[in-house]
């Protein structure tokens, strides 16, 4: 076979068999098919679409393109979530030391924060000490003796999909289908879980704008996890506003434990509770998702996997003691309080531009390349569906003077107080394999 032909064809919407798609994957990775083929190749997919048989082929050959972690040291069923990307996205610092509290062996590969979306490997990197490195022995013995583990994704994981997505970026191929599913799961299949909850983000500050689109791409992420003999949930949570109230780093990280302490904010602890329900179902702990979910939100509540989370930090390298004296976390920022003209109800809190108002004060990279201020960011006071009389408090931002004004002038365009007293809908949907 030649891509030439394998371009036409899938121009003609063929569709193309696993040894073809092995072929095209692994001619791209060792630089045996140029980068202008592999565009045209990605294009045509962006317009004929994939079956999910060919995007389970696609992933896998992706998965195959470089290391595929070994988790079989680890005692019991191995789980991982992953999210889309959202902001405020603080799940999986609550959810791992959650789940392992509860009997679970959560062993996570995360990313760190792109655009206006953040990272728990560079939320975790707020905490002095904190090693996102781990050699994979540590890594696995670390889930062995409590229960959970965050590190960075390994150099060598999906190696195919980071050139592809390099190429995608600059060819206008991101948004299609097939090659986000099969993006995210190459990964999430190459990290060795047993079962996978994907945390689906939908809404304006999500990479899906809209239920039926974030509802195709948990379908078709769910049917390669299951192809691939993996257990699979995938949940669609409202990316409308941000996730809870505090946006950038080391604010996550803070707002992280003050949810292990039981005190955290009602979104939050609600979509840790449906996510660890899952896994812990997954995982064979509880008999099905009601009794785990009703088990982790009463173990929130309650302020029990608090400790879990100190001796994951301590595990791992990180100052607990400089965590417990919560004012460090603020780091030497100065404030910024923007307050309400008039009064009525919170209607709107765009999420995707109070990330980027987050990411003008440093939190969050423009480019790979960019170093990030790990303790600015912005503490929201009102959520949607609040009443807010004028004069209150809407947005702390907690800054150092960088992109202070361009931040306030996006937040300032980017809520509305209005008559109506709206009810935004978190959990949207659960698919199950
Ligand atoms: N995230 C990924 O990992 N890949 C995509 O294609 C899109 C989002």
């Amino acid at each position: 076979m030649t891509i030439l032909e394998l371009i036409e064809k899938k121009k003609r919407g063929l569709e193309l068999s696993k040894e073809e798609i092995e072929y095209i994957v692994d001619g791209y990775t060792k630089g045996r098919i140029p980068d202008y083929q592999m565009s045209s190749f990605l294009m045509a997919v962006y317009f004929k679409g994939m079956s999910a048989e060919e995007s389970t082929y696609l992933a896998l050959a992706m998965r195959d393109s470089g290391d595929v972690v070994d988790l079989t040291d680890i005692i019991g069923t191995k789980v991982d979530k992953h999210s889309t990307g959202g902001v405020g996205d603080k799940v999986s610092l609550v959810l791992a030391p959650l789940a392992a509290y509860l009997g679970a062996k959560l062993a996570k590969m995360s990313g760190r924060g792109l655009g206006h979306t953040g990272g728990t490997i560079d939320k975790l990197e707020s905490i002095p000490g904190f090693k996102v490195e781990l050699p994979l022995q540590k890594f696995k013995d670390q889930v062995n003796k409590i229960g959970c583990s965050i590190v960075g994704q390994s150099g060598d994981i999906a190696p195919a999909d980071k050139k592809m997505y390099a190429l995608r970026d600059v060819t206008a191929t991101v948004d299609s289908m097939p090659l986000i599913a099969s993006s995210i799961m190459s990964k999430k299949l190459a990290s060795g879980a047993d079962a996978i909850v994907l945390d689906v983000k939908v809404g304006s500050g999500a990479f899906m704008k809209t239920v039926k689109d974030a509802e195709e791409l948990s379908k078709l992420m769910v049917q390669i996890g299951e192809k691939a003999g993996k257990k699979v949930t995938a949940i669609l949570t409202s990316m409308e506003e941000p996730l809870g109230h505090k946006i950038g780093n080391s604010l996550e990280v803070l707002e992280a434990i003050e949810t292990l302490e039981g005190n955290g904010p009602e979104d939050l602890t609600e979509v840790v509770s449906v996510v660890t329900g899952h896994l812990l179902k997954h995982a064979g702990i509880v008999k099905n998702f009601e009794e785990g979910y009703k088990l982790s939100y009463q173990t929130l509540k309650e302020g029990k996997a608090l400790p879990k989370f100190y001796e994951f930090v301590k595990e791992q390298g990180g100052d607990v003691e400089f965590l417990k004296d919560k004012k460090n976390l603020y780091g030497t920022t100065k404030i910024h309080v923007i307050y309400a003209e008039e009064s009525g109800y919170l209607e709107t809190l765009d999420a995707l531009n109070f990330g980027l108002a987050a990411c003008r004060l440093g939190a969050g990279r423009e480019t790979k390349d960019d170093v990030i201020d790990l303790f600015v960011g912005l503490d929201l006071h009102k959520k949607i569906g609040d009443k807010v009389e004028k004069g209150d408090k809407i947005v702390t931002l907690y800054h150092h003077e960088k992109g202070l004004k361009e931040a306030i002038d996006l937040i300032q365009k980017s809520y509305v107080i209005g008559p109506k007293k709206r009810e935004l809908k978190l959990i949207e949907e659960t698919i199950n394999g």
